[in-house]
């Protein structure tokens, strides 16, 4: 079939993840800041969050999730083919975080680029390999979130630091043979006029490193939360409603949702509106808290390993990032 005739469907053959050993706990924060253990877990939901090591870089914790996701794909690292990351703490500027990361897994015929759109950039990433793939220009690929937020994080913000943290997810992505799952239907959104609510304002063109403004706080994360937290409701909702009515599905028909990890109240108010009940919602975000891109693709290995959804179920996984960008992907496992 030639690339421009083909529609093949595809599948997650695999899922892996890794977050670095190191706790660091809502007790340990609030010596840190002006904040208290109750305030942090009654208004974000999260008690504790990973740190990698000073000398762990993205791509190493990447490297570990790809590992385990190609194993559980039964796929040799030799014979893959695409490696798209998604990161918005890259090892260097250039290049690419997927270029060391195929260096490290040996995967030396993969095609390998990195994609930024802060949180929705791993579902980003599903969709590109998606259509690359059904295609017919790849057989295969590994998309992989991975993030090391602690190096852009503002540690004497209380509004911002007790909700990040490290770690990296990764999935399979193949043809699907006859009778195996397909991702069924993906969505994608940007909304560039609300820039301001979200940015690590220093280190690009705009505001290159100085001697000078080195101390500003120009190169960690600048959020203001409340505005995002409206938009993302809203988007999450309406992106997750597509990919749901897309697919031919209906709310009932959802064995797990999987939605982005920034807040449990964003998670609660989401699922209110979709009318999915909570105990088809799965939750990490008290673990790990908010890994940007690394935190559905996390989310996603620990539900498939844990039996949160079985062969042939339906799942939604849908989230919201700087940009504002979001996305969602409706996939019968
Ligand atoms: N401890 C104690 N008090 C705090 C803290 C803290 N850690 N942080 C803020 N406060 C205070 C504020 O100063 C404010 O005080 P004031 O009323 O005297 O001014 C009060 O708490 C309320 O602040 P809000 O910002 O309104 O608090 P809110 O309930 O909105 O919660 C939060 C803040 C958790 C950030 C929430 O808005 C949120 O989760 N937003 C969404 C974030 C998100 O989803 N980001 C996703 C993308 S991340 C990415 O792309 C990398």
């Amino acid at each position: 079939m030639s690339e421009l005739t083909s529609n093949l469907h595809v599948c997650i053959a695999g899922t892996g993840s890794y977050v670095p050993e190191r706790i660091l706990t809502n007790a340990e924060l609030a010596k840190m800041v002006d904040t208290s253990e109750e305030w942090i877990l009654t208004r974000t939901g999260i008690r504790e969050r990973r740190i990698a090591t000073a000398d762990e870089t993205t791509s190493q914790m990447a490297t570990h999730a790809a590992r385990r996701a190609l194993e559980h794909a039964a796929l040799a690292a030799a014979d893959l083919e695409l490696i798209i990351v998604a990161t918005i703490t890259p090892d260097t500027p250039t290049p690419a975080t997927a270029c060391y990361i195929q260096q490290n897994l040996g995967a030396s015929r993969a095609v390998a680029f990195d994609i930024s759109a802060a949180c929705s950039g791993f579902l980003y990433a599903m969709k590109i390999a998606k259509r690359l793939i059904s295609s017919g220009a790849f057989k295969n690929a590994i998309i992989i979130g991975a993030e090391k937020l602690s190096s852009v994080t503002n540690w004497e913000d209380r509004s911002t630091c007790v909700l990040f943290g490290d770690g990296a997810g990764a999935a399979v992505l193949r043809i699907a043979e006859p009778g195996e799952g397909a991702i069924l239907a993906t969505e994608m959104g940007t909304d560039g006029s609300l820039i301001h609510l979200l940015k690590i304002p220093g280190g690009g063109t705009a505001c290159p490193i100085t001697a000078s403004n080195v101390n500003d706080h120009l190169f960690t994360l600048n959020m203001l939360g409340r505005e995002v937290f409206k938009h993302a409701v809203n988007r999450m909702k309406e992106a997750a409603e597509k990919v749901i009515a897309r697919a031919g599905l209906c709310a009932e028909d959802i064995a797990c949702i999987i939605p982005h990890q920034a807040n449990r109240r964003i998670i609660d108010a989401i699922a209110d509106r979709l009318a999915v009940p909570n105990e088809r919602v799965f939750i990490n975000l008290h673990k790990y808290g908010n890994t940007s891109a690394a935190a559905i693709a996390i989310a996603l290995d620990e539900a498939n390993r844990s039996g949160a959804f079985k062969r042939g179920e339906h799942i939604v996984l849908v989230v919201f990032g700087a940009g504002l960008t979001w996305a969602a992907a409706a996939i019968r496992w």
